[in-house]
């Protein structure tokens, strides 16, 4: 629907999300080498499409693999892996994203606050790049939540619907 009322807003296109990982991992190559972070990447065989607006995807992949890099000052690894699952209710195609670090973890008295805006724990930070990556999710009819473990690390899990 958003599609067809305001293509120029709002253009959705049938993409391989692994064509969109490979290209996210391209820009941030260098920073995961000086920061001396292993990455390993997993997809299903015949992953469905999602149809997604590309720029915005690419926009949360990069958000949520700079929180991972920054949550791993000294090394540690990367893990994405995706792979497609049948929606419990509706037996609607989803594909399921996973990004998972070796970092800090999030405290679990923060653990409610991360995708307010503005809400960071960082020098630094703005605050915005989960809200960010919460609002493009939703504008996707998708979904994200993460699970995470203090010293251990962090995953979070992005659903997105198949083309
Ligand atoms: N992968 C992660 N590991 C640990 N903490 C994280 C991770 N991703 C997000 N966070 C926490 O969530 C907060 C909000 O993240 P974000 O909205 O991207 O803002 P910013 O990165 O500018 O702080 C971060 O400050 C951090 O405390
Ligand atoms: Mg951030």
């Amino acid at each position: 629907m958003i599609y067809f009322s305001n293509p120029k807003k709002y253009q959705l296109e049938q993409k391989r999300m692994s064509d969109l990982i490979k290209r996210v991992i391209r820009l941030v190559e260098n920073d995961l080498t000086k920061h001396g972070i292993a990455f390993s990447q997993e997809f299903e065989d015949d992953l469905p499409s999602v149809l997604v607006n590309e720029n915005e995807i690419v926009e949360m992949l990069l958000n949520l693999i700079i929180n991972a890099i920054e949550a791993m000052p000294h090394g540690g690894r990367l893990s994405i892996k995706a792979f497609s699952k049948l929606d419990q209710n509706q037996q609607k195609p989803f594909v399921t994203l996973t990004i998972k670090d070796t970092g800090e973890g999030i405290a679990p008295e923060v653990q409610h606050k991360v995708f307010d805006r503005y809400f960071t724990t960082k020098d630094s930070g703005t605050g915005l790049g989960l809200s960010i990556c919460e609002r493009i999710v939703m504008a996707h009819n998708g979904d994200i939540k993460f699970e995470s473990e203090q010293g251990v690390g962090t995953t979070f899990i992005i659903k997105l619907p198949a083309a």
